[in-house]
């Protein structure tokens, strides 16, 4: 049973804290904070401020956020159970965090993100399986 006082409308502040805790977390965790912690480094405060810009543009419009999420995480070399992982870890926040509408708002993105990445990535349930190409040394086949 969720608390009955969590907030249900989505805002700015709603926002903050989850960012907040979630990434708090994330960096505590043995499978993902190592990756976190390889990458971002020294610029916690950055990518923190840059989540905010992401689930405010997200959730709320609000146009802020200007980068390219397939992008950033090509090079990490990211599994399915990664994903399951950082969507465990996004909802157990959520669900603490806030209730209602929000809650369910954040966690519906959560996985179309999550399934648009790993798309991206080629990996993950929708992966394309095509055959391997047949190498032929004839150009004009
Ligand atoms: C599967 C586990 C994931 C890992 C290990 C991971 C890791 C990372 C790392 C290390 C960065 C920083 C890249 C950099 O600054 O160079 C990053 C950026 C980012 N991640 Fe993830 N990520 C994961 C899943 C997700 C998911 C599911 C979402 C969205 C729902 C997401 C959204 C973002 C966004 C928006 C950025 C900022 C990209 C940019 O503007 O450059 N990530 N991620």
């Amino acid at each position: 049973m969720r608390h009955p006082h969590l907030p249900e409308a989505l805002s700015e502040a709603l926002i903050q804290q989850l960012v907040q805790t979630f990434y708090a977390r994330i960096r505590q965790d043995l499978i993902l904070g190592p990756i976190f912690e390889s990458r971002v480094g020294h610029r916690w405060d950055e990518h923190l401020a840059n989540m905010v810009d992401f689930w405010s543009s997200v959730t709320m419009m609000s146009g802020r956020y200007h980068g390219k999420p397939h992008v950033a995480h090509q090079t990490l070399g990211l599994t399915p159970d990664h994903f399951k992982r950082w969507l465990a870890l996004f909802e157990a926040c959520v669900s603490e965090i806030c209730a209602g509408h929000a809650a369910a708002f954040f966690v519906d993105r959560a996985h179309r993100i999550a399934d648009s990445l790993q798309i991206g990535l080629n990996i993950g349930p929708d992966a394309l399986h095509l055959p391997a190409r047949k190498e032929t040394s004839d150009a004009s086949a």
